[in-house]
């Protein structure tokens, strides 16, 4: 698109004015953001040692191989990556007339372990004289020495280590610590991050941390902080330091991360997002200075003669035809800024561009709330070296005015789903709320919803075991995520499979959080939506809803169990299937075949014999445990977690679905008055389901 049209150079241009004139004025400031890692785009600017890669959008330290837990490549490996230029760290060589760079670096990481490793080894931000990385620096080396280069001099680096593992011959406080370290991995000064309530590998894992490592060249005081992501830089630092980089580091020294695991402990090592600025003040004369204000106002005038000329041309082009209104919105590119925690906002130009203006064969989808459409944005994102362009597909869910109550619905949304951070929920990148029209922009699914996937023949059928079980882990790691994240729960409301969104790689990610609200007490009725009466979709609505109308924890897994069943047996909710002369609904189904003690029968016949019978039958067991008529019977996400990953052994499901009771026996909800519980069979609960009026979703993509 940029090449096509000639003005699009323009923002460019003036980008790059802007640049000069800033150089004039101010201080010899460098600074680079990577608001997420992108393969061919990031690769270029960054050197790759080791072990370490770029996957699922983040820096991979050491190799990402989750499905194959105990694969070699695993273990005792260690990788470095370090930014592709170095940058200068002092300035003035003879004796004490020098002045230190000062520099501001935050990034997020995540270490990941399963349930069944130890962790080990750790992770370390670093500065070193060059990217390579020595030979055997896995186990307690961090990819940062190795036995025989330990403490050595020579070795010209600084780091702060993130250690996952306790060495006692190097002194090590604990098994989650960070440290201060100068060439050597034995920690200068170390502090246990127990007292802080951060764990570095966490159970469950999927939790972010950022960290601000800051260092004063004035006070030559440098300072770590850490805090899970989506919170605020803490008042105190968890680590203190006066240094004089020059005595340890080369002059001209790169930034990056080293980490590593051992044998037999592993861990995955990912940096998320990074950004840096280091600030090298020349100690200028004051000619010089002068020298700087003049070219600065030469620049100055250039670039208002120029933004006088660019107007001049688009008033002319403007006047001249109406299509070239839309190439002025050309002006509308934006330097690509990471707030921490924080999606962008954008304007309704730009979404209206990149969706070119909502155009019907770009609709991906719709929902309760409104349309999804795809779209493709132009960013330039700045780096040191010049300007480069991605091109990013995202999808932009576009609120139907009546389908919500406006901004308040909007913003709420919005606080929500901008904390939440799960490599299982669809990242949100971005809002908008422009004359009354509102928007929310995510990542692109390449490979739509679950839904879509199931209901394809045998022929073509996409989803072989291994991903079927692979989108439920991911699932449940998200349901649990969302349950027990933050101290207000995030109760999701309408889990389904055309909710669930497949990226390149088939990993499942949750969407459409549009009726999620924070269970805050009796905020989470239903009705408080206006939608009039259930929201959710018809099969994954838990009974209890239709009395209370209220969505819970226990809705939700009500909903995840219809999900499991879905995926294993290849049928959706509703379907209604002949066995033994009756006709039964799937989760009735699976019931009597569990009953019969045959429950491995209920396997999607489109995988003929080609799944585990093991994992298969821990499935269908816990998708009827989730389908417990009854709300206090279901699991917790925290037990659907372990016996996903099979530390846990599949539930005991009684062979008798058990009747709906209203009120729930086992729940003290004295409000509700009647105690008289209504049983029903299956059927009659049916036909209460079919009294009812639903708002019926139909059956859609939906982000
Ligand atoms: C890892 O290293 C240790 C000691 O250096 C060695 O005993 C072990 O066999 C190694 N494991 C693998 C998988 O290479
Ligand atoms: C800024 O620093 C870089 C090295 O980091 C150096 O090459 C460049 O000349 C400096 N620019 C100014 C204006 O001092
Ligand atoms: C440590 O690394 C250096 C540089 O890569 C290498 O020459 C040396 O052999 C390594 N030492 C050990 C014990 O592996």
């Amino acid at each position: 698109m940029a090449a096509q049209n000639p003005y699009s150079i323009i923002p460019l241009l003036i980008i790059m004015l802007f640049n000069l004139a800033h150089l004039a004025f101010t201080d010899n400031m460098s600074s680079f953001t990577f608001e997420r890692f992108v393969d061919d785009d990031h690769e270029k600017l960054l050197s790759f040692r080791g072990d370490s890669s770029i996957y699922l959008e983040a820096l991979q330290l050491t190799p990402e191989t989750p499905n194959d837990a105990h694969s070699w490549k695993q273990k005792n490996a260690s990788g470095r990556i370090m930014y592709h230029k170095p940058f200068r760290f002092w300035i003035g060589d003879g004796g004490d007339e020098y002045r230190l760079a000062s520099f501001n670096t935050t990034f997020v990481i995540n270490i990941y372990r399963e349930r069944d490793w130890e962790a080990g080894s750790g992770l370390a931000f670093l500065i070193a004289p060059n990217a390579s990385i020595p030979e055997a620096s896995y186990g307690q080396y961090l990819g940062l020495t190795n036995a025989s280069t330990d403490g050595n001099t020579a070795n010209h680096f600084v780091a702060i280590e993130f250690d996952t593992e306790k060495q006692d011959d190097i002194e090590d406080p604990d098994h989650n610590h960070i440290g201060f370290n100068i060439n050597s991995i034995r920690s200068k000064n170390a502090t246990s991050l127990d007292k802080y309530n951060i764990t570095l590998s966490p159970d469950p894992p999927g939790v972010n941390y950022t960290v601000w490592v800051d260092y004063n060249g004035t006070s030559k005081l440098m300072q770590v902080y850490m805090v899970k992501e989506g919170n605020q830089k803490p008042g105190e630092p968890l680590l203190n330091e006066t240094i004089d980089l020059k005595e340890y580091l080369k002059k001209e020294s790169y930034f990056g991360f080293a980490a590593s695991t051992g044998d037999p402990r592993i861990e995955l090592n990912c940096v998320l997002k990074w950004s840096l600025q280091i600030n090298n003040q020349p100690d200028e004369k004051n000619d010089e200075k002068w020298w700087k204000i003049a070219a600065g106002v030469c620049v100055s005038v250039v670039m208002i003669i120029f933004i006088f000329v660019v107007c001049g041309v688009v008033f002319v082009r403007k006047r001249r035809s109406k299509a070239s209104l839309e190439e002025a919105t050309e002006f509308d590119t934006y330097i690509l800024k990471w707030l921490p925690g924080m999606p962008r906002e954008f304007k309704y130009k730009e979404l209206k561009k990149a969706t070119s203006n909502f155009h019907e064969s770009l609709k991906l989808g719709e929902g309760g709330f409104g349309i999804v459409y795809k779209g493709v944005l132009l960013l330039n994102d700045k780096a040191d070296d010049g300007t480069t362009t991605t091109i990013t597909e995202i999808a932009v869910k576009k609120f139907s005015r009546d389908s919500i109550r406006g901004k308040d619905d909007f913003l709420a949304e919005l606080t929500i789903i901008h904390h939440l951070r799960h490599k299982n929920l669809v990242r949100l990148v971005g809002w908008c709320y422009e004359k009354g029209k509102l928007l929310l922009v995510y990542d692109f699914m390449p490979n739509g919803s679950l839904e879509k996937h199931l209901q394809k023949g045998p022929e073509q059928d996409t989803l072989n075991w291994n991903r079927r079980y692979r989108i439920l882990v991911g699932v449940a790691s998200a349901l649990h995520y969302l349950h027990n994240e933050y101290d207000k729960k995030v109760v999701h409301r309408d889990i389904k499979t055309s909710n669930i969104l497949l990226d390149a790689d088939f990993n499942s990610r949750l969407g459409d959080f549009g009726l999620a609200r924070a269970l805050e007490n009796e905020k989470n009725s239903y009705n408080e939506l206006g939608l009039g009466g259930v929201p959710g979709t018809m099969g994954y609505v838990a009974p209890e809803c239709f009395h209370t109308g209220r969505a819970t924890p226990e809705s939700d897994v009500f909903g995840f169990g219809v999900v499991v069943l879905e995926v294993v047996c290849g049928k959706g909710p509703g379907t209604k299937i002949h066995h033994n002369q009756h006709l039964y609904s799937m989760v009735d189904w699976v019931w009597t075949l569990h009953r019969e003690g045959r429950i491995l029968e209920a396997v999607d016949e489109n995988l003929s014999n080609d799944f585990v019978h093991d994992e298969a039958n821990r499935l269908l067991l816990l998708g009827l445990a989730c389908s417990h008529p009854i709300d206090s019977e279901r699991p917790k996400t925290e037990t659907i977690t372990q016996i996903v990953s099979g530390t846990l052994p599949p539930p005991h499901v009684p062979p008798i679905k058990p009747a709906f009771t209203w009120p729930s026996m086992s729940t003290t909800d004295s409000t509700t008055g009647s105690l008289s519980s209504m049983t029903s069979s299956s059927r009659s609960y049916a036909r209460t389901q079919s009294g009812i009026k639903l708002r019926r979703t139909t059956s859609s993509l939906r982000v």
